[in-house]
């Protein structure tokens, strides 16, 4: 089959849309499973390629994956610590809390180093001298990371960045380490919440996660624990943004308002009217947009993994809005495509402006990585005519199911 997504744009939006499970959350709780002596049962887990990879990895490891419909049941008590030399490694980012999760449990890991989005440079430097600082050792021959300790010991640990990979990482390998472990100027996201919570039901004493400083008391055994994983803020987010550009009356439930609160702010002050519940945000056909100032920064700050879905919104604004990346300076490949649909970005590294309004229209264009994909499949919704989105693969490995949900709330996509 072809790896296309079409759309032809120009629909109304109206419905419901639900959103599934955090893909960034899932993606740590999956290889933090191994640090588990028991069974680990997960419900609502989304149906997204990232996943599929990571069981896989599981299983590599003679963990137990065991799927019904979206519950998962991990029986992780016959794991062997292989070394991680297999090509799916690479597929993805998270194959990176492996790292963390089997040093914890074996004191001993070696893998291949991780994938994902291409995205600029995404240096692990901070998760490999956190685990330094625990007592591991590292070897890095061309492609592929030794990380052994003789024993872990907790330290107090300072990152230079708000890591979100170092944070979890650092957090998975000191569970079991001895003593006391703080992570100081540690990365905020609500992920970081979900994990927490499920690790500590697990018996691990991990306190002030979504603060800047979360504190790991070394414990000698994980139990398993049941959990549901919190809803994914970056897939509300792109369907607000899509219903803001094309909705008439759409909501989008299974959302947790508090945590996309930046982007609710700055859709309203471009003018979208919005409706928010407990658990839903309701959106209103608008019409009139302005141009809007966005800068990229780490959570509660806007969410850099939304900076590519808003820029197709953008184009529908009145005005320039400028846009500034702070988390990755050459996240602007969506730019390039949304100028062959007709829009008038100006970008380079670090930041773009978009000069608005311009009408698009449909084009054949690439999906680069996630978040560009997503902000693809707005604009062709968006746009007069037929899109056709190539390399859709990437937009699968984030959103479940994002043709069938588009569809049910009226856009004609396939
Ligand atoms: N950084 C370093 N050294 C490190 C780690 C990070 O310099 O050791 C830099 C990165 O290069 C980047 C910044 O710090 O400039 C932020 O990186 P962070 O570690 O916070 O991000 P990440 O863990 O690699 C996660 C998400 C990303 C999301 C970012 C920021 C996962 C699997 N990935 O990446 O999600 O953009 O946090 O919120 O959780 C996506 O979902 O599309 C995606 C890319």
């Amino acid at each position: 089959m072809e790896d296309i997504i079409r759309i032809r744009g120009g629909r109304k939006l109206n419905g419901e849309v639900r959103v599934s499970s955090c893909k960034n959350s899932v993606v740590a709780i999956l290889p933090s499973v191994v640090l588990a002596s028991e069974i680990v049962k997960l419900y609502d887990v989304p149906n997204i390629k990232d996943v599929q990879i990571l069981i896989k990895l599981l299983e590599f490891l003679n963990v137990k994956v065991t799927a019904d419909d979206d519950e998962l049941t991990i029986d992780p008590t016959n794991i062997s610590n292989i070394d991680l030399l297999d090509d799916d490694v690479m597929k993805l980012r998270a194959s990176y809390y492996f790292m963390g999760a089997l040093l914890g449990r074996f004191k001993h890991v070696r893998m291949y180093s991780p994938g994902g989005c291409n995205l600029g440079p995404r240096p692990i430097d901070l998760h490999l001298k956190g685990f330094e600082a625990l007592g591991a050792r590292i070897k890095q021959e061309g492609n592929i990371i030794e990380i052994t300790a003789d024993e872990l010991l907790g330290d107090d640990i300072y990152l230079d960045f708000a890591s979100v990979g170092a944070t979890i990482n650092i957090m998975l390998a000191a569970c079991f380490a001895r003593g006391r472990t703080t992570i100081e100027n540690a990365a905020k996201e609500p992920e970081i919440i979900d994990l927490s919570s499920m690790l500590n039901k697990m018996g691990a004493q991990i306190r002030g996660a979504g603060t800047s400083e979360i504190t790991i008391n070394g414990v000698n055994r994980l139990k398993g624990c049941i959990h549901d994983i919190i809803p994914d803020r970056i897939e509300a987010g792109t369907y607000i943004i899509a219903a803001a550009a094309c909705g008439e009356d759409v909501t989008v439930s299974n959302v947790i308002p508090q945590h996309i609160e930046a982007l609710t702010s700055k859709l309203e002050e471009m003018g979208v009217r919005l409706e928010q519940g407990r658990d839903y945000v309701r959106v209103l056909r608008s019409e009139g947009l302005k141009g809007v100032d966005i800068i990229t920064q780490p959570f509660p700050g806007f969410a850099t993994d939304l900076q590519q879905p808003l820029t197709a919104l953008l184009t529908k604004a009145e005005g320039d809005s400028h846009i500034e990346e702070t988390i990755y300076a050459e996240r602007f490949k969506h730019c390039k495509e949304l100028n062959q649909m007709g829009a008038d970005i100006e970008y380079k590294t670090g930041e773009s402006m978009v000069h608005g309004p311009t009408p698009l229209h449909g084009a054949d264009i690439f999906a680069t990585d996630l978040r560009c994909g997503a902000s693809l499949v707005i604009a062709g919704l968006m746009a007069q005519g037929e899109t056709i989105i190539h390399n859709a693969y990437h937009i699968y490995r984030g959103y479940d199911s994002i043709v069938n949900k588009l569809k049910a709330i009226g856009a004609d996509i396939e």
